[in-house]
């Protein structure tokens, strides 16, 4: 498989979009829709990709505008190519400096935060904006310690572009569970926190290397030339299927662990 490009690839992202929707959808179940829909406020979707979620925020609480804010091109393209909802819309920033036109009542967010370095001391200022009883609902991959990601760093140190690879951090750390109730506790009156395990069903060629090519294999591809990526690519995927072994009947079992929070605005 060749991997040439340095953006969002939002097909590829979208080719495991099962396995990545029921997360999401997880977090949602545990919103309360009594305080999405008040009048003058809006949900935000925060790092809304292509806009998926998005749309299954607008379906899952009628009544309320949604807004999708990603700082990617390609997938708010893609994420205003695929929605006809009037109810919802996208917009092009920075989590990082997140600013709401509208007041919020939810602040939502699937899988995005984990590319933000310090994003724990974010959570605060988030909370702050939503009025009381609005919620926070937050979840991120939490799976840096599984040889997904090891064998990256594997892979980077093993070949002639190991030099190149020294200083690619890839996805900024997720925190210790505890970390984030103690910093949310303060400002909510009620905070749930908990961790799930995904035995996700994985088919085809290099399936665990064609998952994490869209998202943390991402920086150590963009450090890399043209001519370098396909062989890096395909050093980390025989690693991986090393690790992942396919199974008789064709499936790849890929263990993934994420961290969720929803906390009410105290
Ligand atoms: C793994 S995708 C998740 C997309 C969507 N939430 C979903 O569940 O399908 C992560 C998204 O976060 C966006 N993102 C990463 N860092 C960002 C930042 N600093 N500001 C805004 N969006 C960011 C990326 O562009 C990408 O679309």
């Amino acid at each position: 498989m060749a991997l040439a490009s340095t953006v969002w690839d939002a097909n590829l992202y979208l080719k495991f979009a099962d396995a990545r929707t029921r997360p999401a959808l997880d977090l949602m179940g545990r919103l309360d829709p009594a305080n999405a829909a008040r009048p003058g406020h809006a949900i935000y979707d925060l790092g809304c990709g292509a806009g998926n979620i998005s749309r299954i925020l607008a379906e899952r609480f009628p009544g309320a505008p949604v807004v999708g804010i990603d700082s990617s091109e390609q997938m708010l393209e893609k994420a205003r190519s695929q929605t006809v909802d009037e109810r919802v819309s996208f917009a092009k920033g920075d989590l990082a400096r997140f600013e709401p036109d509208a007041p919020p009542s939810i602040l939502y967010s699937n899988a995005a935060y984990q590319w933000l370095p310090g994003h724990i001391d974010m959570f605060p200022g988030l909370m702050k904006l939503l009025p009381p009883g609005g919620q926070l609902a937050i979840q991120m991959p939490r799976n840096h310690e599984a040889p997904s990601h090891a064998l990256m760093r594997a892979a980077a140190e093993a070949g002639p572009w190991k030099d190149k690879l020294r200083g690619v951090g890839g996805i900024a750390r997720v925190e210790e569970p505890s970390r984030y109730f103690d910093v949310l506790k303060p400002l909510s009156s009620d905070l749930e926190v908990w961790e799930t395990i995904y035995q996700q069903v994985l088919t085809g060629r290099d399936p665990v290397a064609q998952y994490t090519a869209s998202t943390g294999l991402r920086p150590f591809m963009e450090a890399l030339d043209e001519s370098e990526r396909t062989p890096f690519y395909e050093a980390y995927a025989a690693l991986t299927a090393k690790a992942y072994p396919m199974r008789a009947d064709g499936i790849t079992l890929f263990p993934f662990r994420r961290l969720f929070i929803v906390a009410r605005r105290a």
